[in-house]
């Protein structure tokens, strides 16, 4: 087999690629390029499947070299060869994001929130436009999610969203720039603001423990578990939720496969999980897992 033609031509895909991707560590962006255009043009060494793969790292290539026109036609490309792939359809709508982002004048020093756009948009559709709809979220941070909301889900003018946080950052941000934490609070109040729709957030600051013991039970139609990633304070905050979600809400948690170990977030999110294996059905499950409340 390996002596075939068709053999000898996926061992030359597999060599560029190989070479590509050694370039791209080396920030050689131009050298990765061109060998991923040479693995390219062996035509009859790859699957339409491996050809999209290959059109979507020259995306990523060119949009690392600020070239978005490139980079957004390699990820067309590739979803004409593989409709089905996901990371191309992610880039595009972040593109489409960042670009909104821009527009809006909003400020955020980091993005945790765009990876999941795709499952966000495949999820929520229900809730956009839902008069009196009413979502809670537990950490905010500086709004990038909960602007995102208010733009995308809660379009009716009755919707609201609260948003708890004690704007102190989480243990895994204490490393970040001690400016940036301190005016997280400011930052976050000025995002909303840019929203043009900061009358439909309620903000409440503190600990999102003791906060979520003062809400009003079978309120939220959708709640947000993204607060502290400590095991025994996501079960917490799951555990308090759990009584002010609605009956057929949806709960959603962040960083299940969270790169911190230590902190065990996914642990404390599998404890709910098991326990509450009855009265849930679990619609989605990867970074983040997306609950549907079955049974009171
Ligand atoms: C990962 S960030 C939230 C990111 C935000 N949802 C986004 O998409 O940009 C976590 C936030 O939870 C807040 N937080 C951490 N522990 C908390 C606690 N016990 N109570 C309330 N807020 C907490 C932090 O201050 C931080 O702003």
């Amino acid at each position: 087999m390996s002596n075939s033609p068709l053999g000898s031509s996926a061992k030359l895909v597999k060599s560029y690629v190989d070479l590509a991707n050694t370039l791209f560590i080396q920030n050689d962006i131009e050298g990765a390029i061109k060998n991923f255009e040479k693995a390219l043009n062996v035509r009859e060494g790859i699957t339409e499947i491996q050809r999209a793969k290959l059109l979507f790292n020259v995306g990523v290539m060119h949009q690392k070299q600020g070239d978005r026109p490139q980079a957004v036609d390699y990820y067309q490309q590739a979803l004409a060869a593989d409709p089905t792939l996901a990371l191309a359809q992610l880039e595009l709508q972040r593109l489409d994001y960042a670009d909104t982002i821009k527009l809006k004048g909003y400020e955020f020093t980091q993005d945790w929130f765009s990876r999941n756009l795709l499952i966000w948009r495949e999820y929520l559709p229900e809730f956009v436009g839902r008069a009196d709809l009413q979502v809670l979220e537990i950490g905010s941070w500086e709004g990038r999610s909960a602007c995102w909301l208010l733009e995308q889900v809660l379009t009716h003018p009755t919707a609201t969203i609260t948003c708890i946080d004690t704007f102190q950052g989480s243990l895994e941000n204490q490393s970040l720039n001690p400016e940036d934490l301190h005016a997280l609070e400011a930052r976050f109040d000025a995002n909303m603001a840019k929203t043009g729709a900061a009358h439909q957030v309620k903000k409440l600051v503190g600990n999102s423990a003791e906060i979520l013991r003062s809400l009003p039970l079978n309120h939220y139609d959708l709640i947000y578990v993204d607060g502290s990633h400590i095991a025994c304070d996501v079960l917490t905050d799951t555990i308090l939720s759990w009584g002010l979600l609605k009956l057929n809400g949806i709960m959603i948690f962040d960083d299940y496969d969270f790169g911190f170990k230590e902190y065990g977030t996914r642990q404390g999110i599998d404890a709910f999980l098991n326990n509450f294996a009855k009265k849930i059905e679990i619609v989605h499950q990867s970074h983040q897992v997306l609950i549907r409340k079955q049974m009171a």
